[in-house]
C-alpha cells in the first residue's frame, strides 16, 4: 500500500511542477489522475476519524473547511458531531465524488486553494496531504492567509504523510508565525512518517 502511495506521489511530479502555474492545466492534470484511479487507494487509507477527534479537542461541533479535500471519502465525519463541512478541491471529478456522498450539512467548491476565499469562517481548516502540491512560497503564502478564515476558537490542521520527504514544508509550517503542536499516530510515535500539525493563532493560544 505504501509503495503504491509513494509511486503515485512521485509519478507525474515533474509534470505537476511544470503545469502548476496554470490553474486550468493543474485542474486537468488532477482530474486525469482521479480518472485513472491513481488516488483510489486514499479512499481506504489511514484512520479517517483522526482529524475530527483532534478538532474536537478545541472545537466540539466544529465548522470545518477542508482545502484540497479530494473525494473526502476517507474522512470520517459522524452525523451530529460537526456543524458544517465545506470541501474545496481543484479537481471537479473529486468534488463530484465528494458530493455523491450526500453528507448532511456539507457544501463544496471546485477552486484553486492558492487564491480561494471561502464564504464563511471556520473552527478548523484542514490541509490533509495537500501542502506539498504547492510550491514552498505558495504554501507559506497560504498559511499567512488562513488565520483570516478562522473563527475566534479556530485552528489549522496540516497532515503530512512523510515528514522526512517533506522537510521543507515542515519548515514552512514551523516558521509561519503560529503556535505549532505536533501529533503523531500512537502506533508509529516519533519514528513514524505521518504527522499532524495543529497551528494556533496567538489570540487563542493557551496562556
Ligand atoms: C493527495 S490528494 C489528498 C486528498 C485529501 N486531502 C486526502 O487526504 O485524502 C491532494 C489533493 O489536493 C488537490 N489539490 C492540489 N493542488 C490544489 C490546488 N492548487 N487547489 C485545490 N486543490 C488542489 C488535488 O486535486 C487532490 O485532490
Amino acid at each position: 500500500m505504501s509503495r503504491l502511495r509513494t509511486t503515485a506521489g512521485l509519478l507525474g511530479a515533474p509534470v505537476r511542477a511544470l503545469v502548476r502555474r496554470s490553474p486550468r492545466l493543474n485542474a486537468v492534470l488532477w482530474d486525469a489522475q482521479y480518472a485513472l484511479g491513481m488516488w483510489g487507494y486514499l479512499d481506504e487509507a489511514g484512520d479517517g476519524s483522526v482529524p475530527l477527534s483532534l478538532i474536537e479537542t478545541w472545537a466540539p461541533q466544529p465548522a470545518i473547511l477542508d482545502l484540497g479535500c479530494g473525494t473526502s471519502v476517507n474522512l470520517a465525519l459522524r452525523r451530529g458531531r460537526y456543524r458544517h463541512y465545506h470541501g474545496v478541491d481543484i479537481s471537479r471529478r473529486a468534488i463530484g465524488t465528494a458530493r455523491a456522498l450526500r453528507r448532511p450539512d456539507a457544501s463544496y467548491a471546485v477552486a484553486d486553494i492558492r487564491t480561494y476565499t471561502p464564504p464563511d469562517r471556520y473552527d478548523a481548516i484542514l490541509l490533509r496531504e495537500v501542502i506539498y502540491y504547492l510550491s514552498v512560497p505558495e504554501a507559506a503564502d497560504l498559511l499567512r492567509r488562513l488565520p483570516g478564515m478562522l473563527t475566534a476558537r479556530g485552528r489549522i490542521l496540516v497532515q503530512i504523510y512523510d515528514v522526512q520527504r517533506s522537510r521543507q514544508f515542515v519548515a514552512v509550517i514551523r516558521d509561519c508565525g503560529l503556535e505549532v503542536t505536533t501529533w503523531r499516530p500512537p502506533e508509529t510515535g516519533d519514528a513514524g512518517r505521518d504527522a499532524f500539525f495543529v497551528l494556533t493563532p496567538a489570540a487563542v493560544a493557551e496562556p
